[in-house]
């Protein structure tokens, strides 16, 4: 497939929808960034994130420029990553589209500053460690300060071509111990 060759903003409408269409097929997790502002927990879901250093632990994702919830990250500087289980697609779809309506049972853990889904498959607290133009979006890098998980990974939640899917994680004895 190719984008056809039209005029103007036509032509860029059409590479963006065919680069949308195709890089929907790149199968991704899907993570939760908090972060806890005036009292407020304020956050976003995002499917951008990756692990960027093992030395020191950093990791990144890319939030669009006009994200409040990405202003509000780059303020505290401090947040944390939830990686979603099967279980959690109504947290998924609430910090994606529906953050102004009655909020779902949701269930937060906490510790200190930071804030975090209760019963993720992992979670990382961070400290900003810097943030980047690239386009439309923010590229923010974490410094990973300490991480928990539950032994057993329970089924994923995934997200492909617009939509979200639950996936088996591997059989535990082909994962090294947490501890
Ligand atoms: C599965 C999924 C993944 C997403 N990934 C990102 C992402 O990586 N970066 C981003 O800026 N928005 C992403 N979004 C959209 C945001 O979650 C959504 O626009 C959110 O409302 C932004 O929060 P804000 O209103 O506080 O800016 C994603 C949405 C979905 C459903």
């Amino acid at each position: 497939m190719r984008a056809k060759a039209l005029g103007g903003d036509s032509l860029v409408e059409d590479q963006t929808r065919i680069y949308r269409r195709l890089f929907g097929r790149f199968v991704t997790g899907v993570a939760v960034v908090l972060t806890e502002e005036d009292g407020q927990v304020k956050g976003l879901t995002v499917n951008s994130l990756t692990s960027a250093s093992l030395h020191p632990l950093l990791l990144l994702f890319c939030v669009r420029n006009e994200s409040a919830s990405g202003d509000a990250i780059l303020r505290v500087r401090r947040f944390t990553v939830s990686i979603l289980g099967a279980h959690q697609e109504n947290a998924a779809r609430h910090f994606a589209e529906r953050k102004d309506l009655l909020q779902p049972a949701l269930a937060f853990a906490r510790d200190g500053a930071f804030v975090w889904l209760e019963d993720s498959n992992a979670v990382f607290r961070c400290d900003l460690a810097g943030a980047y133009p690239g386009g439309d979006h923010r590229i923010v890098l974490g410094l990973v300060l300490d991480m928990l998980g539950p032994e057993a990974c329970a089924q994923l939640l995934v997200y492909h071509s617009g939509d979200y899917a639950h996936l088996a994680p591997v059989s535990p004895t082909k994962e090294s111990p947490l501890a």
